[in-house]
């Protein structure tokens, strides 16, 4: 894919459904007694593994001219699958997938493609098997993870990573144990699993720290609408204020306050951020419309702010290279375990294009504005580097051109689709 510099960037446009809450409202419907209806799905890669896994494992989804109805099984009619369940690249589908397998009265196994089988499963497999779980991963640490289920017993458990695909994995196995499931520590991450599965007739109690569930609550199917894609919308807000004169507004995404640090970060930055609220239950939804009409300074990214954008850290990383003066991004240590290490693939691209800049273990610091020359990006077939660096090209001088650009659709397919409307 190629490239060239941007002389205008704006409008108005929609992204597609939150990634999160996708692979959430699959997994509950089938698991829920009744059929539910999910409108606005993402239609990607790495939903589409979750909607494989649970096929093999006997759910039926039916498409309709406003969504997928998830035929849910109930809590305990999934059945055993006759294959191993590919999750491909997708680290949600895995984790989650561990929690929800664990309590299952079958075996199982999860494997994935070469990127996830690097990505680590203990932070997943430890906590459950001190709920009883028999789970072996490949070299203790990464899959191919096999999974003998057996009836678990309740934890109360400290988690150490914040990390909301683990947290989910231990509530969906709280469902399957004997008692009351209660996390505390680091619960803070993105709360969509809380959020939803109310809406599914669960009760969940939650308190600042603390998180418990009870055991053997049956769900009851619900519709799920599914917000729009902070995380995809980032790429558009971050565009708008590099590109000179740029502005855009993005239709319905989620407003979700664990997801929303990116739009404070852009704030402190200088940047003229709107938030009209429309939704409010489950999560908030709305319109966010954002400009930088007089330019951007950098900023420090605190450690306590990294789960509400994480994964909007690498195009973070190029809005910095424009911005004026320090921008320090500390605390994110979680982004060398993603799709790719991705504080590494940001460096190695941002030097490429001629920009100085410090990294360390947990983060990166670079100093404002540098100009910013078209080269062969390395993708590492990480969707969100792909999507910031073609971002980046568009306040480059020349032509840059992306290897492997189709990875993005992992999260967004027609990405370069609307790049293409919104330049033009
Ligand atoms: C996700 C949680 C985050 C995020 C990922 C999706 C989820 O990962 O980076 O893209 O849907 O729960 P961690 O749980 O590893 O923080």
């Amino acid at each position: 894919m190629r490239i060239s510099r941007a002389s205008r960037f704006g409008g108005v446009t929609r992204v597609p459904g939150d990634k999160s809450v996708s692979h959430r409202a699959l997994i509950f419907g089938a698991i829920s007694r009744g059929e539910s209806r999910v409108t606005n799905l993402l239609a990607s890669a790495d939903v589409r593994s979750t909607r494989d896994c649970l096929e093999r494992m006997g759910v039926v989804f039916r498409e309709d001219r406003d969504g997928v109805r998830v035929i849910g099984k109930g809590l305990r009619g999934l059945g055993a699958p006759a294959r191993e369940l590919d999750c491909g690249n997708s680290g949600t589908t895995m984790r989650v997938m561990m929690g929800l397998l664990a309590g299952q009265a079958f075996s199982s196994r999860l494997v994935g493609d070469e990127s996830l089988s690097r990505r680590p499963m203990r932070r997943a497999s430890e906590p459950l098997r001190s709920m009883g779980a028999e789970i072996t991963l490949a070299k203790e640490q990464f899959a191919p993870v096999q999974i003998h289920g057996k009836r678990l017993h309740s934890i109360d458990y400290e988690l150490k990573v914040a990390s909301a695909q683990v947290k989910t994995a231990l509530l969906l196995a709280g469902l399957y144990a004997d008692g009351e499931t209660v996390l505390r520590g680091a619960v803070g991450s993105r709360d969509h699993t809380e959020r939803m599965l109310p809406f599914f007739g669960v009760e969940l109690e939650k308190s600042p720290g603390r998180l418990s569930i009870r055991a053997d609550q049956e769900l009851s199917a619900t519709d799920v609408v599914v917000p729009g894609d902070p995380s995809s919308a980032a790429f558009w807000l971050a565009a708008a204020c590099l590109v000179p004169g740029g502005s855009v507004e993005v239709e319905g995404i989620s407003l979700n306050p664990t997801r929303t640090g990116f739009l404070e970060v852009l704030r402190r930055m200088g940047a003229r951020v709107e938030e009209q609220v429309s939704v409010r239950e489950p999560e908030p939804v709305g319109t966010v419309r954002v400009s930088a009409p007089s330019g951007l300074r950098g900023t420090v990214v605190r450690p306590e702010e990294v789960p509400s954008l994480i994964d909007e850290i690498p195009v973070l990383a190029v809005l910095a290279t424009q911005a004026e003066g320090r921008t320090e991004i500390q605390g994110a240590e979680e982004l060398r375990v993603k799709e790719t290490d991705r504080i590494e693939a940001v460096a190695v691209n941002l030097r490429a294009m001629g920009v100085g800049l410090e990294t360390f273990e947990g983060g990166l610091a670079v100093h404002g504005r540098q100009l910013l020359r078209a080269a062969p990006i390395r993708t590492f077939l990480d969707h969100r580097i792909a999507m910031a660096f073609s971002v980046a090209a568009l306040v480059a001088e020349g032509v840059t051109e992306i290897d492997h650009p189709e990875c993005v659709s992992i999260s967004y397919p027609d990405f370069f689709e609307t790049l293409e409307r919104l330049v033009r």
